[in-house]
């Protein structure tokens, strides 16, 4: 590649005409049957031409079954292309009139969603916290919102949306918009109809929906935290620290443009730690368990308010420019909160974790270059730290160079504002760096450009980071690993007691880029220090991953236990993984997976199928 195919503003992973006419309006009428496992929808298109003699689209879709097309009331020709392995297949729409540039035109479509759509997940009664009402919820990013509705499915388009859903009478509708007003189903006594705006103009990928039995608790002036009644006064507990992070967050990167910040918590098969959908950040249950604030997660997706929500990556080749931004902004809040060396310490755990990607995927792998080329790529495929960690690695570096980071995020923030609404290619990014910058060209000129975007394995420089906090989990890393049996007696409690939460976990994650430990040492470690007890999730993930790694046959169910009652991908897959290396229980590890697949998000389980080698 791959600069030109980068650099190339068409969007690899969806077959819309993005250049003829672009959206800049969503009406969504949803019915949502739990029943057939369907939503039955009509959407109403506000497209505005971009050229002249235009009178054919194409929408994306995946999975959907299309039952009929008008524009501006008339009833339109349509045909379904051929079917994409994963971008699904074009809906190509021909318009019984002609319309020139500037123009608009409202295409209607009626359609219904597939049970296996891969944006939705619907749970069983038996799979929910409460055990009587069934669950849905959707994820859209990268490329799945077409899947539950047909759109322009890019990030280089923008628009707003209204919504009206009609769900069970017992079940509550939350959308990533402003919640107007319900009522009664005027055509069904059993149903609720919930309506939502979103007057920001957003990407396809942030339209966001969950129907549940959800009750909600208010955190702060702006913010409710919503979940089953079973989650909602430890979600509660949990995220307090809501409105602080927010404030800091608008003092960094100024005002914050979406009214509401609502958390919802999911059931635990949600497969990410966090979503940033616009006015209602969807979270993980697996940040419940355990100790408080160890987790950025939410400070992340506050952050993505900014980078990600109102400056868009313009195709997913520079979805480094939303990842490593927001995690230079959610560092900038742990900077604030915490102090610098808590950023320095977050900073270089970062760099270990992009080492474990690249050396996950081979150094050689062209999907550890921080703009990759798609084109033949299912995003979900290419999803990995190295957009997030090479991209704040390269942010970081430039900070080093240009002098620290209260001119870099002076440079951050009116990057900010110079690309708010809009969608941005690396390219574009780079430009406005030079001109931003341009007393300062003769650094910006020595940077190595093409071995930090264009070229895989780690960058080409490595920043320096302060080790202030992770040189106790280095040493005792290191007390570990060079121990003998005999000098096993020597570890006892009293050597976790002065590390944090955040150094425990920095600590095992040393441990794991080491040669496994014999068998005995893990065994002293438990009865030293107790890991196994310990609930926190992040914790837990890494002593299993450990434990397994040695050989310890008593954490292998332990292991599978982790990966199939919660499903955050982050946890989920590695943890397979590391029980199918172990050869004496690879078949285990398959049995495990396809007697659980069934209850899993359809995205999670096609991804642990490629992982073990399973037919999906
Ligand atoms: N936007 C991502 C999640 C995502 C990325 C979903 C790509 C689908 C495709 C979200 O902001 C995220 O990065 N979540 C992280 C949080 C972490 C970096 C603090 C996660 O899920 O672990
Ligand atoms: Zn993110």
């Amino acid at each position: 590649m791959s600069a030109a195919a980068a650099a190339a503003s068409t969007d690899p992973s969806s077959f819309a005409s993005a250049a003829k006419c672009a959206t800049r309006h969503l009406n969504l009428n949803l019915n949502v049957d739990f029943d057939a496992r369907v939503i039955r929808g009509k959407v109403a298109l506000t497209l505005e031409v971009l050229e002249d003699r235009f009178s054919s689209l194409t929408l994306d879709t995946r999975d959907l079954k299309i039952v009929s097309v008008s524009a501006n009331g008339q009833e339109a020709r349509f045909a379904m292309g051929a079917k994409h392995a994963f971008k699904g297949t074009p809906l190509e729409v021909t318009l019984p009139f002609d319309l020139s540039r500037g123009q608009n035109v409202i295409v209607e479509v009626s359609y219904e969603t597939s049970p296996g759509a891969p944006a939705l997940q619907w749970l069983t009664p038996e799979q929910t916290a409460g055990k009587k009402q069934p669950y849905l919820f959707s994820q859209c990013q990268a490329h799945h919102c077409r899947s539950m509705l047909p759109c322009q499915d890019t990030p280089a388009i923008k628009h707003t949306y209204y919504a009206q859903v009609s769900v069970p009478k017992d079940l509550v509708a939350a959308m990533s918009a402003v919640r107007d007003w319900q009522e009664a189903d005027p055509r069904d006594a059993t149903r609720m109809v919930y309506r939502f705006r979103q007057n920001v103009a957003m990407p396809s990928y942030l339209i966001a929906l969950v129907v549940g039995a959800l009750e909600s608790r208010q955190i702060g002036p702006r913010s409710t935290v919503w979940s089953e009644a079973e989650y909602v006064d430890r979600a509660a507990f949990e995220f307090s620290e809501t409105e602080a992070m927010l404030k800091t967050a608008e003092d960094l990167a100024g005002p914050y443009v979406w009214g509401r910040y609502d958390i919802l918590v999911l059931p635990p098969s949600f497969p990410y730690g966090g979503m940033e959908n616009p006015c209602l950040t969807f979270a993980t249950p697996t940040l419940l368990a355990g100790d408080k604030s160890l987790s950025n997660v939410i400070a992340h997706e506050i952050s993505h308010s900014w980078t990600g929500n109102l400056v868009t990556n313009k195709t997913w080749e520079h979805f480094w420019l939303n990842e490593g931004h927001t995690v230079y902004l959610e560092r900038m809040i742990g900077r604030r909160l915490e102090g610098e060396p808590f950023r320095q310490f977050k900073a270089s755990g970062g760099w270990k974790d992009l080492q474990d990607s690249v050396s996950t995927f081979g150094a050689e792998n062209p999907l550890t270059t921080l703009v990759p080329d798609l084109r033949d790529v299912d995003p979900d495929d290419a999803f990995s730290s190295v957009p997030y960690e090479k991209g704040f690695a390269l942010l970081y570096h430039l900070e080093e160079l240009l002098g620290g980071p209260e001119v870099f995020m002076g440079f951050v923030k009116s990057y900010i504002q110079m690309f708010a609404y809009k969608s941005v290619t690396t390219e574009q990014w780079k430009d406005f760096l030079f001109t931003y910058f341009k007393d300062k060209a003769d650094v910006l000129n020595k940077v190595d450009w093409n071995a930090w975007m264009f070229t895989p394995g780690m960058p080409p420089v490595k920043p320096r980071y302060d080790s202030t906090l992770a040189d106790a989990c280095i040493a005792l890393c290191r007390r570990w690993t060079e121990a003998k049996e005999g000098d096993l007696r020597g570890f006892g409690a009293a050597d976790l007691e002065a590390l944090s939460s955040h150094q425990i976990v920095e600590f095992l994650s040393l441990l794991l880029q080491e040669k496994p430990l014999p068998l005995s040492h893990v065994k002293k470690m438990q009865e030293v220090y107790d890991l196994d007890s310990r609930a926190n999730s992040e914790v837990r993930f890494r002593w299993l991953r450990l434990c397994v790694r040695s050989r310890w046959e008593e954490a292998v169910p332990a292991a599978l236990r982790m990966a199939t009652e919660q499903g955050r991908m982050k946890f989920t897959r590695p943890l397979f993984r590391e029980v199918y290396n172990f050869e004496k229980y690879r078949d285990e590890a398959v049995r495990v997976f396809l007697d659980g697949r069934g209850a899993m998000h359809p995205v999670t389980s096609g991804l642990v199928a490629k992982d073990l080698k399973v037919a999906s």
